[in-house]
């Protein structure tokens, strides 16, 4: 089954005696037994729950995982995903992260005796040299956020298993749609299922997608006895969402495209970053091990001033934090998205006062070009 009919069947409910085509909301938190000793697969929700089973499924499907679990946030996810390394044991991560990644594992996972080590995992000679006995998580984002690195999926898997380590690939950006970390060779797949899997704006969610069952069957029990599930009216939101998922990020991808080429030629932009610009060095790579190139891209301006007056001044683009929904947003990741990262390790990775990321959307692209240019003015 190709991505764009998955997307709508790649699941069928069997708990549906009525027929309904829309996944019924099972809004219940304990489930009667037939008889002493009996159950009819469900207790209680947080142990599991028909609607939120749908869209675990449904998830596991699209990204080649032999199952999910789901989560009311793409945090949640993570930081159950921590649950499986003990203190002591070492991480390392992708430089170049989602600032909520990094204030996890700074803040919380430090104190349960993780370390984490941030190295450009777009060289894979950086992560060998990292490595080191108690190397337990390599933790990527390919692109990264925001400056869209592309890293070796295959190849930092292939070194990571030669040293018995776990691989965990967040691919919010991408999408099952266009990149399947899995067949890659990653352990498992986070998704902010509140991005482009929801992609509406309208609710938050997280999953895990595992390849291996033993793996899996650890984050289940992890899932069930910590309680960050996802509830079933999300999840049935999170379903809805899928359904268009194919046409929506063609739609803001093409847009993404376009809008890349044209930002390049614009005086007051100083550089852009998008991997699907022949010019980006993850070009090649990209091509390789993902069907797309997705519709996230940043921008430096040529000042902080102008910066701060495309934020000001956007009309139909909003200044707003998130991504991967239908509407193009504005997002200073300065102030918003990376804001707890000291500011030399921050403005050394490029991410200072002229830098700008946009999420792409599905609006006209006429209109997208003369919003940006009338804020540019
Ligand atoms: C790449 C990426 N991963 C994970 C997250 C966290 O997801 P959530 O906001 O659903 O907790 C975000 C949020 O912006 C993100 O951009």
């Amino acid at each position: 089954m190709k991505p764009s009919t998955a997307v709508l069947h790649a699941v069928r409910g069997k708990n549906n005696p009525t027929g309904a085509i829309a996944v019924p909301i099972f809004q219940s938190a304990t489930f009667v037994h037939p008889g002493a000793g009996e159950s009819t697969g469900y207790d209680y929700s947080r142990s599991g729950n028909p609607t939120r089973e749908h869209a675990e499924k449904l998830v596991a499907a699209l990204e080649h995982g032999s199952g999910a679990l789901a989560f009311p946030s793409g945090m949640a996810a993570t930081t159950l995903m921590m649950e499986l390394f003990k203190p002591g044991d070492h991480i390392i991560a992708t430089d170049d992260l989602y600032g909520g990644s990094i204030r996890l594992f700074d803040n919380v996972s430090i104190k349960n005796g993780l370390r984490t080590s941030y190295v450009d995992t777009s060289n894979i000679g950086a992560i060998e040299t990292a490595l080191t006995a108690d190397t337990k998580l390599i933790f990527l984002e390919s692109p990264t956020n925001p400056m869209m690195k592309v890293c070796d999926i295959a190849a930092i898997a292939t070194l990571a298993h030669n040293h018995n380590i776990i691989v965990a690939v967040d691919n919010t950006f991408l999408t099952p749609y266009l990149c399947n970390p899995l067949d890659l060779g990653a352990d498992i797949v986070i998704h902010s299922g509140t991005k482009y899997l929801a992609g509406h704006n309208d609710t938050l969610a997280g999953l895990l997608v595992v390849k291996d069952g033993d793996i899996l069957e650890r984050l289940r029990f992890l899932h069930k006895t910590t309680g960050a599930v996802l509830s079933p009216f999300d999840a049935y939101l999170l379903i809805r969402g899928i359904k268009t998922l194919t046409l929506r990020v063609d739609r803001s991808q093409d847009n993404a495209l376009e809008l890349a080429k044209w930002l390049s030629t614009q005086s007051k932009i100083r550089k852009v970053y998008y991997t699907g610009l022949e010019t980006h060095p993850g070009y090649e790579l990209s091509r390789k091990q993902a069907r797309g190139f997705g519709a996230m891209l940043s921008f430096s301006t040529d000042s902080a001033d102008t910066a701060k007056a495309m934020l000001n001044k956007v009309k139909i683009i909003q200044y707003a934090e998130s991504l991967g929904g239908v509407e193009s947003l504005l997002t200073y990741p300065m102030l918003q998205t990376h804001a707890d990262i000291p500011e030399e390790i921050r403005v050394a990775r490029g991410i200072d006062d002229c830098l700008l990321r946009m999420s792409v959307g599905i609006e006209d692209i006429g209109d997208l070009k003369d919003d940006l240019l009338n804020a540019m003015r």
